[in-house]
């Protein structure tokens, strides 16, 4: 049996990761922080091994990779919206860390490492919609500026040591169990809001566009990376549709049939304007395509909030 270690693995996107290599009958290790949350994890527990540990300990990543013929590296220790105030422990703490995991997945004859990426930051404001995987780079946080840098180190360990990998820069990725009270995953932390009561507050006209698509979805294109034997390296992962901010609270009224209050106030420095992304490479190559449809999606992770949140 092929096993696959997931850094982060007990978080949003790890927990759905976890289940789709489970049903493929591959070996799961979730690696994650020592009393970190297992809620989402709770219906796989026995089904997995559980290591926990500091990605930023390099002894805990050299044990835990030792022995595992796939890893997906999920861990971030900052986000979008926090990464500027301190691109120093951004550094440290994402970055070096990475590298020791690279180093560790050559000396363990590591057969393929997937990285996780992200679709929304690494292009910064786009020239042309969708966005293709070769569009220029130009991120406005730091936490899209490590993405890429370790992008291109997976690149320079491939050159030199020949460590295999596949990037999947995921766009807006939704659904039950991504944590509400969190500045990522905008439609999780506006259903939570309006459950707790509060206004959504909107940063500039609301008219910024993004790429939203379910984490079922995500899960399902890590799956495939394992196996995909092109020479891609880098996939988008998105819907490849755009919807404004204004647009999904629309949708919140509408096929939610919420009521909540809107308040608009100042954008922010490092929010694009339009992120949609081009997702041709992995429709032809990985045989991947957002299957989940949104509005179920939206449905399922609504119900989600009101009993766990
Ligand atoms: N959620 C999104 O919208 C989105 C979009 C694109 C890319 N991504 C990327 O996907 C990855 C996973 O995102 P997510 O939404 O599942 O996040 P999450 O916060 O739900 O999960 C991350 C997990 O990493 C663990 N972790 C953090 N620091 C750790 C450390 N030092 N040692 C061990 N474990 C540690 C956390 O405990 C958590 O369980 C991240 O790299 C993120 O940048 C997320």
């Amino acid at each position: 049996m092929q096993k696959c270690i997931i850094y982060g693995g007990a978080g949003f996107i790890g927990s759905y990761i976890a289940e789709v290599l489970l049903k493929n009958n591959i070996s799961v290790t979730i690696f994650d922080k020592k009393n970190c949350s297992k809620k989402n994890i709770n219906h796989i527990f026995d089904n997995i091994t559980f290591v926990e540990g500091d990605f930023n300990n390099k002894i805990d990543i050299y044990e835990s990779s030792q022995g595992h013929d796939y890893v997906v590296h999920l861990v971030s220790s900052t986000l979008p919206a926090d990464s500027n105030l301190n691109p120093s422990y951004d550094i440290e703490s994402n970055l070096l860390s990475s590298l020791n995991l690279f180093d560790c997945c050559v000396k363990h004859k590591i057969k393929k490492i997937i990285f996780i990426s992200s679709g929304g930051t690494v292009y910064g404001n786009s020239v042309k919609i969708p966005i293709k995987e070769t569009h220029p780079t130009n991120p406005l946080t730091s936490y899209g500026i490590i993405k890429l840098t370790i992008e291109k180190y997976l690149g320079l360990y491939n050159h030199l040591y020949g460590l295999d990998y596949k990037i999947l820069r995921f766009a807006n990725p939704f659904g039950p169990r991504q944590n509400p009270k969190l500045n990522q995953g905008l439609i999780a932390h506006m259903l939570y809001r309006i459950k707790n009561r509060q206004p959504l507050e909107i940063w500039g006209d609301g008219k910024n566009i993004r790429d939203y698509f379910s984490v079922k979805d995500a899960a399902r294109a890590v799956r495939l990376a394992i196996e995909d034997k092109s020479p891609n390296r880098i996939y988008n992962i998105g819907s490849g549709k755009g919807l404004s901010v204004n647009q999904v609270i629309l949708k919140f009224r509408q096929i939610l049939n919420l009521n909540f209050r809107v308040k608009y106030v100042p954008s922010r420095k490092f929010d694009v304007k339009r992120n949609v992304l081009d997702i041709s490479l992995a429709r032809k190559c990985l045989k991947w395509k957002p299957i989940e449809n949104f509005n179920i999606e939206l449905e399922n992770t609504w119900k989600y909030i009101l009993d766990n949140e």
